[in-house]
């Protein structure tokens, strides 16, 4: 059976650092709040670069780390909820950028912080037709874009990043042994952002109605239930038990909801990865910049299963098991 073998990651985040201290500067906040209410201690935000530009960054390092040329690529996805324009796709920006066939797809996925997860099963199911041979999925977002500056119950959660895998098709045991995507869209208004490019100007009576806005207690309660049922469910269909999972790598919210996760499967604080300290929640790029550094430090060894958890807006939720 074909399966979807990762050979090879990378990511980029901008090299701006904004420590929350630097926050506390611009809205009634503190490090202490944010640190013990989040687990964020700063986060990186452009500086001139665009999403093109990181998703791009992030997909030639995630290339040079599989030895994979641009011309052997023959299926792009991204996730992203913040492209450079409305069209083309960040995706297609990504395919000119690294020098891609031409002729090959080329698509962006909405999901918002699930959209990593999401643009994952989409080229999953294209490698298991035995369609593509090798697949190119990437996460980015730069919610600074999209946050209300001024607001302190959102401006401190979020920081820009990107993060790509390369997917081999290949036999075998190893790879992604199963991707699960959800949404409910009744959840919409716990987390959106109304910048409405095809609705009337009318519509957005200031700037600040345009910004995105969330409820984070509700968004809260939902994230640690969809994301301890769609890491159950990973489990499930591939007869395994959390005592199995050598990492989970989750989305990077807030560490009061990955902790929460965790004590609901039962798996021990060591077993799984966290950097939101460093970048705060970076949307879509958040898992694959997640798994790119768990790669380099050593953590991701020949065999081990992976579990990949995510929520965002929409609402969407998503998980992915991985034999490594
Ligand atoms: C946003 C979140 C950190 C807030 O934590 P919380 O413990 O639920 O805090 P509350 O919303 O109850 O707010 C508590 C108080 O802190 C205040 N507060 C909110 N943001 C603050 C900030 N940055 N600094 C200081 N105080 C802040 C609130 O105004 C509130 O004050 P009040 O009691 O006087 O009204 C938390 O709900 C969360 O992480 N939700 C999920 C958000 C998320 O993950 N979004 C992305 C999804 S992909």
């Amino acid at each position: 059976m074909m399966r979807s073998l990762i050979i090879g990651t990378g990511s980029h985040a901008p090299p701006r650092v904004i420590k929350n201290q630097d926050l506390e500067r611009i809205v009634d906040t503190s490090d202490e709040w944010i640190t013990s209410r989040t687990g964020i201690k700063e986060r990186r935000i452009v500086d001139g670069e665009t999403t093109n530009d990181i998703a791009t960054k992030a997909a030639k390092s995630a290339l040079k780390a599989a030895g994979v040329s641009p011309k052997e690529i023959d299926l792009i996805v991204v996730g992203t909820v913040t492209p450079e324009m409305l069209f083309p796709s960040t995706a297609c920006f990504v395919q000119s950028h690294i020098g891609a066939n031409r002729g090959i797809p080329a698509f962006d996925v909405s999901a918002a912080c699930s959209g990593f997860l999401y643009a994952l099963d989409v080229a999953d199911k294209y490698i298991r037709t035995g369609i593509h041979k090798k697949a190119l999925v990437i996460g980015v977002d730069l919610f600074s874009k999209i946050i209300d500056w001024k607001d302190r119950n959102t401006c401190v959660l979020f920081g820009d990043g990107a993060g790509a895998v390369v997917l081999s098709a290949e036999k075998g045991k190893r790879g992604i042994l199963s991707t699960h995507i959800h949404a409910d869209g009744h959840y919409w208004k716990t987390l959106y952002t109304p910048l409405a490019i095809c609705s009337s100007p009318l519509h957005h009576k200031t700037p600040e109605h345009s910004y995105m806005k969330m409820q984070g207690n509700e968004l809260f309660k939902i994230a640690v239930r969809t994301m301890g049922e769609a890491c159950q469910e990973a489990l499930d269909r591939n007869g395994l038990k959390a005592g199995d999972i050598s990492l989970l790598i989750p989305h990077q919210a807030n560490m009061r909801i990955i902790k929460a996760t965790g004590e609901r499967l039962g798996m021990p604080e060591e077993k799984i990865y966290i950097n939101l300290d460093k970048y705060g929640n970076t949307s879509a790029g958040s898992i694959p910049l997640a798994l790119d550094e768990a790669v380099k430090n050593g953590m991701v060894k020949s065999g081990d299963i992976i579990l990949f958890a995510a929520f965002g807006g929409g609402l969407t939720w998503a998980s992915a098991l991985v034999r490594w």
